[in-house]
């Protein structure tokens, strides 16, 4: 059943079904609308082509589109995250072309990206816009083939929203992440859940009485600001935006600029989504033994040239774990090259998190799909239907019943004149 594909070893497939099938057993929310999916075959012969981290879960959306006719070409969205075993099991048992491998380098994961392009699709589905970048830049005979695309993550979304606001953008794409039931739930508990996750696997640090410092106070921000002092961390938040800021201290968090954390933190987490957000004049203030990792889709919010640049030596520890050693004799630890740490030394988020996000984003192709008149170029919402048809889908799940309005109660709402 093996399709065209790039992967690191077929034979990991027995081990990668399994991983996939443990990850269903929590997705119920991805199992309905597969089985939705098979039934009408709404996507039928429509050629996709995604640019996401190849996990068990991504395998779960792949699956679910391609029982609805979907003919699905899969890269990998960062170097580091590829599951191996997860790729060979899409290629050899379900026929999907998959071009991924884990710790491949910049230039192989862009020649993946061409091969996905190669197969010239009519849907995009992207994390982190890597995809829509070079299909607009590098192959913009491709152009008038698509349809639509999809960008999961709240960095891509920014470079979409600068592609539009420079009128490049040549087609619609459907904001994924900005569905209340995917950056609410995957951004805070998935990431802070999971940037822990690969800190701990990696380095196997007791969080307890550290000094974690959190660079940013966006939804990922908070989910690993609370999560780390969940777990007994004294946690110091850098910000730049005042009312995020004030968010973070009226949380209770300690909030200062990185150049006085830097000299106190133990463990750093970038959530930001920027570049140098940890740069030369921090790394000289920090204490030997800082561990710095970041949680933000690009590996420049730390600046590696210059903690390179200062480094006298550099050893790799363990696995994931680089030590920098200065000239003035200190050792600063880089996690997994600063690349993603949740997807490089861990497994990303847990499965649950992502049943919703990849709802949103299977709905989300549908919606693409069958939409008459189709949206014109730029950066759409996702639907309100399909973001509260997510919410209401996961509580069932969850077995969790609401209360309905009276009737008396509707009223009221939609009244003006009942006040004191
Ligand atoms: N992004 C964060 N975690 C992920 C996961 N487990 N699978 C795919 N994309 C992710």
């Amino acid at each position: 059943m093996s399709a065209a594909s790039d992967i690191f070893d077929p034979r990991l497939a027995d081990a990668g079904e399994q991983r996939i099938a443990w990850a269903a057993r929590e997705m119920p929310v991805m199992a309905q609308i597969r089985e939705r999916l098979a039934r009408e075959r709404p996507l039928e012969g429509l050629r996709i082509g995604a640019c996401l981290h190849v996990t068990s879960e991504t395998a779960n959306l792949a699956l679910a589109l391609q029982a609805g006719g979907g003919e699905v070409t899969l890269c990998a969205s960062n170097p580091l995250s590829t599951q191996d075993d997860v790729a060979a099991a899409l290629v050899e048992r379900a026929g999907i072309g998959v071009f991924a491998i884990k710790g491949e380098s910049n230039e192989r994961y862009y020649e993946h990206i061409a091969r996905v392009l190669d197969a010239r699709p009519q849907i995009t589905v992207d994390d982190g816009a890597d995809l829509v970048s070079t299909l607009h830049s590098e192959r913009q005979e491709l152009l008038d083939g698509v349809i639509g695309g999809c960008e999961e993550t709240t960095t891509g979304v920014i470079r979409l929203r600068a592609m539009a606001a420079d009128g490049a953008l040549r087609y619609p794409i459907i904001a994924v992440n900005d569905a209340a039931t995917k950056h609410m739930f995957d951004n805070r508990y998935g990431t802070g859940q999971s940037a822990l996750d690969g800190v701990i696997r990696a380095t196997n640090l007791l969080l307890a009485g550290k000094v974690v410092v959190v660079a940013g106070y966006g939804w990922c921000g908070r989910g690993v600001a609370s999560r780390a002092r969940g777990m007994g961390a004294q946690v110091i938040v850098t910000e730049v935006a005042p009312l995020r800021a004030l968010e973070a201290v009226m949380d209770g968090f300690r909030v200062a600029t990185m150049l006085e954390a830097a000299e106190v933190g133990d463990l750093f987490i970038t959530t930001t989504g920027d570049i140098h957000v940890i740069d030369a004049p921090h790394l000289e203030r920090m204490r030997s033994g800082a561990i710095l990792a970041n949680a933000g889709h690009f590996n420049h919010e730390v600046n590696i040239a210059a903690l390179e640049a200062m480094a006298e030596e550099r050893r790799e520890a363990r696995p994931y774990v680089t030590a920098y050693r200065t000239s003035d004799g200190r050792e600063l630890l880089l996690l997994a090259e600063g690349r993603l740490v949740n997807l490089s030394a861990a497994e990303g988020h847990p499965a649950s998190v992502m049943d919703m996000s990849f709802a949103n984003q299977a709905l989300a192709i549908e919606h693409l799909a069958q939409a008459d008149p189709r949206p014109g170029p730029g950066v759409w919402d996702v639907p309100s239907e399909i973001d509260e048809q997510v919410a209401a889908l996961k509580l069932a799940a969850m077995g969790v019943e609401l209360d309905q309005l009276t009737p008396e109660q509707e009223r009221y709402l939609q009244s003006w004149d009942a006040g004191t």
